[in-house]
């Protein structure tokens, strides 16, 4: 089985200019799909994409306890983990693979190692609370070694992970690998887990193509390039064919202890 590492993951998050991320990821620097009541074919203004991408993250919380102490597994550039802190009074330690990301996250104020999780056990606490992984468990190769890993070290899993019915091939350029929602379910089974909940959110996340599609748009075409190329491409496939790709993708959140 090949590690994230042997993609170099750390220059697929980190290559693009801090400010293009941005620009495109609005001011929480939340990147995942945000969550939205109803569709919304007139567009998404600013507001209602940044109501969006925190309301996906509050959705979360009643699923862990105010104050908990939280690793927060492939933190990005801490969207949710600074909600977690200021919002809900959690201990959050996060962990990303992106050098610029964890340089991002300490200037705003998050405990973080820059670390690949599938590689340093050494990173992980020795006990938290919750583990969470936001959209980060579809890039983890190894995910069974992962789950396994965190069942030793926390009481209850949060996670909301992109799957599909069949395998992709070069998935999100490349560095995605994803399986049906069933065997994910088993697969955090056989790691130690009793699965509590498992509701597929990809109906209501639709709306953040449409966010991301009209901010990338506004880019100079020569700052789309890399992950933000990639993340186009994904945008104009989902718009595409928006019905086939709810049905055969689903985005599934599984809450688990
Ligand atoms: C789509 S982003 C989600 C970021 C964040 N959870 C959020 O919701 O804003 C995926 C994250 O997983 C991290 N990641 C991917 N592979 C990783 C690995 N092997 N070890 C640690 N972090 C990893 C990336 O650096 C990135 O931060």
């Amino acid at each position: 089985m090949s590690t994230a590492s042997a993609f170099d993951m750390d220059d697929f998050f980190s290559s693009n200019e801090l400010e293009n991320w941005r620009r495109v990821l609005g001011p929480g620097m939340h990147y995942h799909f945000g969550l939205f009541r109803k569709a919304m074919p007139d567009g998404v203004s600013d507001a209602e994409m940044e109501a969006g991408l925190e309301r996906a993250v509050r959705l979360l919380y009643r699923h862990i306890p105010q104050g908990a102490s939280v690793f927060d597994v492939g933190c990005g550039w801490g969207g949710a983990a600074s909600m977690l802190v200021q919002e809900h009074g959690c201990r959050v330690h996060g962990i990303t693979i992106s050098s610029s990301q964890a340089a991002y996250c300490r200037g705003r104020g998050i405990d973080v190692s820059l670390a690949d999780a599938e590689a340093s056990a050494t990173v992980f606490p020795e006990k938290v609370d919750v583990a969470f992984l936001l959209e980060s468990l579809s890039h983890i190769r190894d995910k069974e070694t992962l789950l396994c890993r965190l069942r030793r070290c926390s009481d209850t899993l949060v996670l909301r992970t992109h799957c599909s019915l069949q395998p992709i091939d070069d998935a999100f350029g490349g560095s995605m690998s994803m399986m049906p929602r069933g065997d994910l379910e088993k697969m955090i089974t056989r790691a130690g887990w009793r699965v509590r909940q498992s509701v597929d959110r990809r109906i209501e996340s639709m709306p953040t193509v449409q966010g991301w599609r009209e901010r990338l748009k506004c880019l100079p075409e020569e700052c789309v390039t890399g992950q933000l190329q990639v993340l186009k491409k994904l945008c104009a496939e989902m718009t595409e064919r928006p019905q086939f790709w709810a049905r055969w993708h689903p985005l599934v959140e599984i809450i688990a202890d």
